[in-house]
């Protein structure tokens, strides 16, 4: 008899051994990998007034139409305080150009304040630029001759541009084409060498899968970069990506890798911003306990033991939009993913490394009242939507105004449409825009949503 229990005690304990240590299919966790330390004040000098985009637009050329953000105070330096956040004046061999920089992709006002990592949610890629820019370029050779240095310096900003510009269009305002704007650049690369090469030496996938920029106050927690978690290795390798655009050789790519550790040190001590309205305590109380329960498995817990998880969830349990992860599991990225492993930025010291999983992240939720719209796509307004799924829009528009927020909803006031009226309509019937699955916040009542609404203003 007693043998009997014994064995049963046994093998329930093996049991529960092997399913602890299988882990749960439905997420997994993410190793951390080394980061190269650095200095964050030279990061964020860096940031605001590097050469890393090295080439652009000479001087001349540029004019900026926005007044209002030339009056923002990031403590850039001189020779960038007539230009809006998202341009740094360069110089190289004494041509005097306006190069684009991170902020154009991760800067945004937010109720009229500009915020350094808020994701910008309003550029419009529905257009192909290409147009202007051959307008641009030819100007630029009719003042300056083609022989002339100005020209030889902007030469390869216009190459870039020229390639990528056609292939980045978008069906809605306010998504983002990076990863597609990456697998375009680097089929105009050597991977050894990183030297532009004219014609695409790799297949270009046809789709654009749209992103919504993420926050960067949330990477110093995160132990892979990106929604689908690919970003392993050396972080650096991937933030300096932008310099794919314009760097000559792995010479120049050296001595800019240098500078990116201080940039992740940087980015590593951002906060996100505090919610600006009063907060009922109580309520927000309440909303903890029901988070810690309903929410904590995948994002985490908050405070000051709070402690983040790190898991990829599986497609499956999560249901939201599966194109991004497709495209990298399934060939559309392919050509992408081997030239990666081949470069210079997996090879050299300090290598990056790409690393293909089935999946997206459970972000943690710091600062989550700013950064709508939601999911990874962009297809949900509010993180009300996102958690009563009912309430999801098909069709929807806004109207790119920062101060058209909701506070109580947590996110962007909006216009629930029958159908797409024109390229501002976040149309969810696309591959790839869908605003399915993350059901978890439907099984909530009412009273139990509001609450953790409520938490999440306070973190
Ligand atoms: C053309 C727009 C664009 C530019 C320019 C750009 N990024 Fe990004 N960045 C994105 C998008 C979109 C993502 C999310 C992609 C994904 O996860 O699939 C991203 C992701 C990131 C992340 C990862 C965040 C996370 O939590 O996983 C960091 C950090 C980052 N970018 C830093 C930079 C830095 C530093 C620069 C400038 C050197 C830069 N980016 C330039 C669009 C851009
Ligand atoms: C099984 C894991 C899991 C559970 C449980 C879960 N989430 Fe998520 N959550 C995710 C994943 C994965 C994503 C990213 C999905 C995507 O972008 O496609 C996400 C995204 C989100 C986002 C949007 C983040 C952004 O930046 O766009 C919010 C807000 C959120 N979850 C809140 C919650 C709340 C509140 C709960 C509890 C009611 C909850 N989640 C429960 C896995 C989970």
């Amino acid at each position: 008899m007693n043998k009997i229990i014994v064995l049963v005690i046994l093998s329930a304990t093996i049991l529960l051994c092997i399913r602890a240590t299988d882990g749960d299919p439905k997420k997994k966790f993410i190793e951390p990998s080394v980061q190269r330390s650095g200095d964050a004040a030279a990061g964020y000098d860096y940031l605001m007034n590097g050469d890393y985009v090295s080439s652009g637009i000479p001087v001349s050329f540029f004019s900026s139409k926005s007044s209002d953000s030339l009056s923002i105070d990031l403590g850039r330096a001189i020779q960038n305080h007539n230009l809006p956040p998202q341009f740094t004046h360069i110089i190289k061999d004494s041509v005097e150009m306006v190069a684009p920089n991170c902020l154009s992709c991760h800067g945004e006002y937010l109720n009229g304040e500009y915020i350094v990592g808020l994701g910008n949610s309003t550029f419009n890629y529905t257009y192909n630029l290409a147009p202007a820019t051959n307008f641009l370029s030819m100007a630029i050779k009719g003042n300056y001759g083609a022989d002339s240095d100005v020209w030889n310096k902007y030469s390869q900003f216009d190459k870039a541009t020229k390639a990528i510009n056609p292939k980045l269009v978008t069906e809605v305002r306010g998504v983002n084409p990076a990863d597609k704007l990456t697998a375009v650049l680097v089929a105009h690369r050597d991977p050894v060498t990183l030297e532009w090469r004219d014609e695409a030496a790799l297949e270009i996938p046809d789709v654009t899968i749209p992103t919504d920029v993420p926050p960067w106050w949330v990477l110093k927690k995160k132990n892979a970069m990106f929604y689908t978690a690919i970003g392993r290795g050396d972080f650096s390798k991937f933030l300096m990506a932008s310099s794919i655009l314009t760097m000559r050789d792995t010479s120049e790519a050296k001595v800019i890798d240098e500078h990116f550790p201080d940039v992740l040190a940087w980015i590593n001590t951002i906060e996100p911003p505090k919610y600006p309205k009063p907060i009922d305590q109580d309520r927000a109380n309440k909303g903890k306990v029901i988070f810690n329960k309903n929410c904590s498995g995948c994002h985490g817990t908050y405070g000051t033991d709070g402690e983040y998880p790190n898991f990829l969830v599986s497609l499956e349990t999560v249901g939201t939009d599966r194109a991004l992860s497709d495209a990298y599991t399934k060939g559309t990225y392919r050509p992408f993913i081997d030239w990666y492993s081949e470069s210079w930025f997996s090879q050299s010291d300090n290598g990056g490394e790409l690393v293909i999983e089935e999946g997206y992240v459970a972000q943690p939720l710091d600062g989550i009242w700013a950064s709508a719209p939601y999911l990874h796509n962009g297809s949900v307004p509010t993180v009300e939507a996102l958690l009563n799924s009912k309430l999801r829009p098909e069709f929807w528009k806004r109207s790119f105004d920062s101060y058209d927020y909701d506070y109580d909803a947590l996110g962007w006031n909006y216009t629930d449409l029958e159908s797409k009226e024109d390229n501002e309509t976040y149309d969810t019937t696309i591959k790839g825009y869908k605003n399915t699955g993350h059901l978890f916040g439907d099984r909530l009542s009412d009273t139990d949503r509001m609450a953790v609404i409520e938490y999440l203003k306070t973190l």
